[in-house]
C-alpha cells in the first residue's frame, strides 16, 4: 500500500529545529508567531503540492480523468494559484468563489458552479465569465438558468446534480449522497429533468452526471459505488433518449487524519479501486469511456494547514478539568463545536525534557462554554506566552471563520523553503467596523 498526504497527521515538513522549536517548511514557528501575531494559520506549500501530485498520480491510469479542487474546503488566492499550477480546476459555490478564481486568473472553462440555490445574480456572473460547467441542482434551477441563458443568447453546459441514495459513515451533517437530502435530483427524478432539457430548455446542453457522497469519509467504496450507479445512469439515458453524456463527476469527500485515532484511506488504493471499477463497468453497460471530474477539497488542503495559538490563562476547576485558555477558538475554528470534531495539538517552542505530563481541555476565548477547542488532550504543562500548534486546520476553518465576540479574523501565511509570506492579513479593528453605516438620524 502506498501511503499518501492525507494520511499524515501533520505537514510533511513539520520537524524540530536546533532551538528545540518546532517548524514547518523551514520556518520556526515561534519566529512566525512573534513576526505575524497569534492566532496564525499557517500553510506549507510542499504538502499541498503533494497531495496534489498524490491524486494525480493515483488516477493516471484512467485515460479521462480532470482534479478539481472543492474551493469551500479554503478559497484564497494564494491557494488557488498553487491549484491551477497544479494543473487542479475549481469547484465553487458561490459568487465569492466564482470572482476569487476569476481574479487569480485561472481559465474559467476548468470551473464547475455547484450548489443547491443558485439565485438568479451568481448564474447571470457565471454565464458573463464563462464558467465552463453549471451542475444544476433542482427544477427550479433548470428554469432559472434555461431563462438566464437565453436572455444572454447564450447556450450553458451543465450536469445535472443526482443523489445517489448512497449513505456513508460520516457526521449526518456532512452526508449529502443519502435518499432525503438537500441536494439534487432523486434518481427517479432524472427523466423527467433530461426530457425538459431535450424538449423545453432549448439553451442548456447536458454533458453528464455528478454526485457527492459526504465528507471525512473513510471507506474505500466512495467511489466505485458511485461509479456503478452513474455509469449505469448514462447507459440507461442513452437508451432511452439516445442521449449521449460523456462526463461523471464524483465529488469530493476522502478523509484526512485529525487525532491518531483517525485512520483514513490511501487516495492510491481508492485510486486503484475506482479505476478498476470504470474500465469494468464502462464495459459492463457497453458505453464509451467517460471523461471523469473528481473534486476532493478537505484532502488537498486539510493536512498542509496549523493554526498557531498563545496560551493565556489556565485554571484547575476544584475536582473538575484543568482548562487552559488560548487567544483563538470557535470563530477561528467551529468545527468542534459543529460537529465534535477532534483535533490534535503539540507545544511549539519545546523546553528541555519536554513530556506530556497532564490532561488538559484546551478552551477558546470566546463567550460560550461550547469554545472548546480541544475536549482532552495530554500536553506538558502549558504556560502563558506558550505557542501552541494545532494540527490539519487548512479545511473548513478559515473559510467557515466568523467575526463572532467582534473578533478580528487571523492572518494566513504560506511557509515554503524557509519563506513565509502572508496571503491573508490580519483584519484590523477598522475593518471590523467598514462596512457599518449609522443613520443620520441617530447621529443628531
Ligand atoms: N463536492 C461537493 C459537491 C461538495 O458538496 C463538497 C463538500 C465537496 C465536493 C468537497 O468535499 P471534501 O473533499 O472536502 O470532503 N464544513 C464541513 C464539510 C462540508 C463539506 C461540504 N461539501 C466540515 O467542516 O467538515
Amino acid at each position: 500500500m502506498t501511503t499518501s498526504t492525507n494520511q499524515f497527521l501533520k505537514p510533511l515538513t513539520t520537524g524540530v529545529n536546533s532551538t528545540g522549536n518546532l517548524e514547518i517548511g523551514g520556518c520556526d514557528l515561534v519566529e512566525l508567531a512573534e513576526k505575524y501575531g497569534t492566532p496564525l494559520y499557517v500553510l506549507d506549500e510542499e504538502t499541498i503540492r503533494a497531495v496534489c501530485r498524490d491524486y494525480k498520480k493515483a488516477f493516471a491510469k484512467y485515460p479521462k480523468i480532470h482534479m478539481m479542487y472543492a474551493s469551500k474546503a479554503l478559497c484564497v488566492s494564494a491557494v488557488t494559484k498553487i491549484l491551477d499550477n497544479e494543473g487542479f480546476g475549481f469547484d465553487t459555490v458561490s459568487a465569492g468563489e466564482i470572482y476569487t478564481v476569476y481574479k487569480a486568473g485561472v481559465d474559467m472553462s476548468h470551473v464547475l458552479f455547484n450548489g443547491n440555490n443558485k439565485s438568479f445574480d451568481e448564474l447571470s456572473l457565471a454565464l458573463e465569465l464563462g464558467v465552463g460547467r453549471i451542475s444544476v441542482d433542482n427544477f427550479f434551477e433548470l428554469a432559472l438558468l434555461n431563462e438566464i441563458a437565453q436572455s444572454k443568447n447564450k447556450t450553458v453546459d451543465i450536469l445535472l446534480r443526482i443523489t445517489p441514495g448512497i449513505e456513508c459513515h460520516t457526521h449526518e451533517y456532512i452526508q449529502t449522497g443519502h435518499l432525503d437530502s438537500k441536494f439534487g435530483f432523486d434518481l427517479t427524478q432524472i427523466d423527467e429533468a433530461v426530457e425538459l432539457i431535450l424538449n423545453e430548455y432549448k439553451n442548456l446542453k447536458i454533458h453528464g452526471l455528478h454526485a457527492h457522497i459526504g465528507s471525512q469519509i473513510f471507506e474505500t467504496s466512495i467511489y466505485p459505488d458511485e461509479i456503478e450507479i452513474l455509469v449505469k445512469e448514462i447507459a440507461r439515458l442513452d437508451k432511452k433518449f439516445g442521449l449521449k453524456l460523456d462526463e461523471i463527476n464524483l465529488g469530493g469527500g476522502i478523509g484526512v487524519k485529525y487525532t491518531d485515532f483517525d485512520n483514513p484511506p490511501s487516495i492510491y488504493d481508492i485510486g486503484n479501486l475506482a479505476v478498476e471499477k470504470l474500465f469494468e463497468s464502462v464495459e459492463k453497460y457497453g458505453i464509451d469511456f467517460p471523461t471523469v471530474f473528481l473534486e476532493p477539497g478537505r484532502s488537498i488542503i486539510s493536512t498542509a494547514g496549523v493554526t498557531l495559538y498563545t496560551v493565556g490563562s489556565s485554571k484547575q476547576v476544584p475536582h473538575g478539568k484543568k482548562y487552559v485558555a488560548v487567544d483563538g477558538g470557535m470563530a477561528d475554528n467551529p468545527r468542534p463545536g459543529m460537529y465534535q470534531a477532534m483535533y490534535s495539538a503539540e507545544i511549539v517552542n519545546k523546553k528541555e525534557g519536554d513530556v506530556p505530563c497532564e490532561t488538559v481541555t484546551i478552551a477558546g476565548r470566546y463567550c460560550e462554554s461550547g469554545d472548546i477547542l480541544i475536549p482532552e488532550i495530554d500536553l506538558p504543562q502549558l504556560c502563558e506566552g506558550d505557542i501552541l500548534c494545532v494540527y490539519n486546520t487548512g479545511a473548513y476553518n478559515y473559510s467557515m471563520a466568523s467575526n463572532y465576540n467582534k473578533v478580528t479574523k487571523p492572518a494566513m501565511v504560506l511557509v515554503n523553503n524557509s519563506q513565509s509570506d502572508i496571503i491573508i492579513n490580519r483584519e484590523t479593528l477598522d475593518d471590523l467596523i467598514s462596512k457599518e453605516v449609522i443613520p443620520n438620524r441617530l447621529t443628531k
